[in-house]
C-alpha cells in the first residue's frame, strides 16, 4: 500500500467541509479557523509538560517518506547516560487535502508509510503510545515552540521534456516558503536543520537571508539577552531549559579544513543570527528503513561555528553515530554537494550499464552474469543492472537540482556537467526500450501489440517497496498504451497507481508524465489488481518489471496455467534463472528480457529438442 503517494483529493463530507482521504478510504476533515487556538493550547501544555522533564522540543516539518521515520527516530532516542528520552518530537504536517491524513494517522500511532520493514510500525506505536514522545500537528505554531526543527519537506524538479533533463526547473517556492514560515515562528536559539535535497548553496543563499529577514522584522534580540532576563520583543518568553548550553561533552569533528575560506560571511547584524545547519538523509525505504536513518552514516555542516557545534551535537544524541560517526563539512554548500555528487555517482554507474545491456541483449550475452562476474572484485561490488528504469524520488531529480542550482543560484553558467545530464536523461528514458521488448515478443507470438492485454508485475520503482514515484514501470505502461494496448498491472506493496488514475493531479497539474505520450486517456482506469492469478487470466503478455519478491520464483507452470495459454514474458529486472527461461520456452511461451541476450540461444535449444 503506498500511503504517502496518495493524490490530491479535495473531496468534501456531508457537511461540505474539505476533508483528507487516506488510501484506506478513511475521511478526515481538515482543521477548520477556530481549531488552530485550541491546536494551539494542547502544543504549548504538551511542551510545558516536556519541558518539565527536562527534554529538548524537536519539530519534524514535513511528514513524508523522510520525516515520518526522522521523527520516529528522533522520538526514540535517549540520552546516551541516563538511558531516559532528552527529546519531544513534534512532526508537523501542512493541512493539505493530499497529506493531512498522516496526522491524526500519527496521533493514534500508526504509521504513514507502509514498508517491509517491521521496526516502522513498531517504532512509531511505541513513541506516539508507549514512551509518549511523539505527537504530530498540522499548526506551524509548533515552530515557535522548538528548540531544534528538522526540515524534511520536498524540492522537486520539473522537467519539461522526456529524456532531456535540461529543459526544466527547480520547483524551489514551496521550500522558500517553507523557511519564511520558520523564520516568522522560530526563536531566535532554535536551530534549524535543513534534511530536504537541495540545490548547492540554498542554505547560505537562500534559507539564510530569509531567516535573517525575518528575524529583523520581527525585531528579536539577541539570545543571550534572554539571560539577562529580558524577554523577546514578540515572542512569549522561553523556558530557561529551553536555552542550549553550549558546554558540550560531545567531541565534535572539526571540519575538514579550518581555514575560513568561504564567500559566504555573515554580516554583522544587531540581530540574533539563525542557526542553519544542513545535513542530508540517506534513507532506503525497504527492509532496513529505520536503521538506515539511525544506523547510518551522515555528513552535516553549519552556517557558523555554533550551528555546526549545535547540529553535531544533536545528530549524536539522536544518531548511532559510535558506530556510524558524522563527517562535518566546512559550510553548508559542502554537505548539500555531497548529496548531490553521491546520487549522481549511483544514477551515472546505472545509466552506464544501459549501453552494456543493449549490447548484451543484441550479441548473445546475459548481463546479469556479466555483472556477478565483475562485482566479486572488491573494487567493482557496487556494480547494478538498472531495471527498466531508474525511478525513486532522488536519482531521476538530483543532479539536475545540482545544476539547476549552480546556474541560478551560483551564477556559473559556464559548467555544463555533461556526464551527469547524460546519465540521468538516459535513465529517465530506459523504461521506453523495456516497452519495445514486450512488443518483439508478442510480434515473436503473432500477436499485434495493438489491443494485447499486458499485465505489468510491479508499479513501484525497486524491489519489495510500495513508492512508485518516477518508476520504470510508469513509463512501459505509457509507452505500451501509446501503442493501444490494454494495460493491467498487479503488485503487492501499491493499492493505487496514482500516476496513472489520478494523472491530471498528480504529483501535480500538467507535471504527470502522461503528457510525454499520446492516447493516455485510458490508463486512469487502470486498477492495482491484489490477485495475481485473476490478474494474469488470460494475459497476451506478462511483464515482470520489479523484483518483488513475489515474483522471484513463480512457477511457469502455475503462471501459464493462470494465464490459460503460452503468453509473452518479458523480465525487465534480470528475474528468471536459466532454468525458468528453458521452462517458459518448454511451455511454448516467448521469453525476452533486457539485457539478457543468451535467451535467443536457450530459445534455439529448446526448439531443436523438442523437434522430434
Ligand atoms: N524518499 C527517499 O527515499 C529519500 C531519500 C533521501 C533523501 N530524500 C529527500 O528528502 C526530502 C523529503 O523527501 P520525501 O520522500 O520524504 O518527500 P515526501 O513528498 O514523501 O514528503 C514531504 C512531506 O512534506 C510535506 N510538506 C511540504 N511542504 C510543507 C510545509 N510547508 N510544511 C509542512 N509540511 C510540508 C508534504 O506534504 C509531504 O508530506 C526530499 O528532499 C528528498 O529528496 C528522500
Amino acid at each position: 500500500m503506498d500511503l504517502l503517494n496518495s493524490p490530491p483529493r479535495a473531496a468534501r463530507d456531508v457537511t461540505d467541509a474539505p476533508v483528507s482521504i487516506c488510501p484506506a478510504g478513511e475521511r478526515f476533515p481538515l482543521p477548520q479557523a477556530e481549531d488552530y487556538a485550541r491546536e494551539l493550547i494542547r502544543l504549548q501544555e504538551l511542551v510545558r509538560e516536556q519541558r518539565a522533564l527536562g527534554r529538548e522540543i524537536v519539530v519534524v516539518m514535513g511528514v513524508g517518506f523522510v520525516g515520518a521515520i526522522m521523527a520516529a527516530v528522533v522520538a526514540d532516542s535517549v540520552d546516551k547516560k541516563t538511558g531516559k528520552p532528552g527529546k519531544f518530537v513534534i512532526a508537523m504536517q501542512r493541512p493539505s487535502a493530499r497529506s493531512y491524513w498522516k496526522i491524526p494517522y500519527l496521533q493514534r500511532g500508526l504509521p504513514p508509510v507502509q514498508s517491509e520493514d517491521p521496526e516502522v510500525e513498531e517504532i512509531i506505536r511505541r513513541c506516539v503510545l508507549g514512551k509518549q514522545t511523539l505527537s504530530a500537528t498540522f499548526s506551524y505554531d509548533a515552530l515557535g515552540l522548538a528548540d531544534v526543527v528538522v526540515v524534511d519537506v520536498q524540492c522537486d524538479y520539473v522537467k519539461d521534456k522526456l529524456g532531456d533533463m535540461r529543459v526544466g526547473r527547480a520547483d524551489i517556492a514551496a521550500l522558500e516558503e517553507s523557511f519564511k514560515v520558520i523564520g516568522e515562528k522560530i526563536q531566535p536559539h532554535c536551530l534549524v536543520l535543513i534534511e530536504t535535497t537541495v540545490p548547492p548553496g540554498t542554505t547560505e543563499y537562500i534559507a539564510y537571508p530569509i531567516l535573517q529577514r525575518c528575524f529583523e522584522t520581527r525585531g528579536l534580540v539577541h539570545p543571550a539577552a534572554i539571560d539577562d532576563g529580558r524577554s523577546l520583543q514578540s515572542e512569549p518568553p522561553i523556558a530557561q531549559s529551553a536555552i542550549y548550553n553550549l558546554q558540550s561533552e560531545i567531541q565534535i569533528p572539526p571540519p575538514s579544513s579550518s581555514a575560513d575560506h568561504s564567500p559566504f560571511r555573515i554580516p554583522h547584524s544587531a540581530f540574533p543570527l539563525p542557526l542553519l545547519a544542513h545535513s542530508y538523509e540517506r534513507v532506503m525505504p525497504g527492509r532496513n528503513y529505520v536503521a538506515s536513518v539511525r544506523d547510518f552514516w551522515r555528513v552535516c555542516s553549519g552556517v557558523n561555528a555554533t550551528a555546526r557545534e549545535r547540529v553535531v551535537r544533536f545528530l549524536s544524541e539522536v544518531l548511532n553515530v559510535e558506530q556510524y560517526p558524522l563527517t562535518v563539512m566546512d559550510r553548508p554548500i559542502a554537505s548539500e554537494t555531497c548529496k548531490i555528487v553521491e546520487n549522481s555517482y549511483r544514477a551515472t554507474i546505472l545509466a552506464f550499464m544501459d549501453e552494456w545491456s543493449r549490447f548484451a541483449e543484441r550479441h548473445g550475452v546475459d548481463i546479469t552474469k556479466v555483472i556477478q562476474g565483475i562485482k566479486v572484485r572488491p573494487t567493482h561490488s557496487n556494480i547494478m543492472f538498472p531495471g527498466p528504469g531508474i525511478g525513486g524520488y532522488c536519482l531521476p531529480k538530483d543532479g539536475a537540482l545540482g545544476q539547476w542550482g549552480i546556474r541560478n543560484l551560483l551564477g556559473d553558467e559556464e559548467l555544463s556537467f555533461p556526464i551527469t545530464t547524460t546519465a540521468i536523461n538516459i535513465n529517465d528514458a530506459r523504461g521506453v526500450h523495456a516497452a519495445e521488448l514486450c512488443c518483439d515478443a508478442l510480434t515473436a507470438m503473432g500477436r499485434p501489440i495493438a489491443g494485447a492485454r499486458i499485465l505489468i508485475c510491479g508499479a513501484s520503482y525497486r524491489e519489495d517497496v510500495g513508492d512508485t514515484r518516477y518508476s520504470g514501470s510508469e513509463l512501459i505502461a505509457r509507452r505500451l498504451a501509446e501503442l493501444a494496448a490494454a494495460i493491467s498491472v498487479h503488485d503487492p506493496y501499491v493499492d493505487h497507481w496514482h500516476e496513472l488514475e489520478h494523472q491530471d493531479t498528480y504529483p501535480a497539474a500538467g507535471q504527470s508524465r502522461a503528457r510525454f505520450f499520446r492516447n493516455q486517456e485510458g490508463v486512469t482506469e487502470v486498477r492495482v489488481q491484489p490477485d495475481l492469478a485473476a490478474a494474469l487470466r488470460g494475459a497476451d503478455a506478462v511483464v515482470l518489471a520489479v523484483r518483488h519478491k513475489h515474483y522471484l520464483d513463480l512457477d511457469p507452470t502455475w503462471v501459464v496455467a493462470q494465464v490459460g495459454a503460452p503468453c509473452a514474458i518479458v523480465d525487465c529486472f534480470g528475474i528468471l534463472s536459466d532454468d525458468l527461461i528453458c521452462r517458459y520456452l518448454q511451455l511454448g511461451c516467448v521469453v525476452k528480457g533486457l539485457g539478457r541476450g543468451h535467451i535467443n540461444g536457450i530459445t534455439r535449444s529448446v526448439s531443436s529438442s523438442s523437434i522430434p
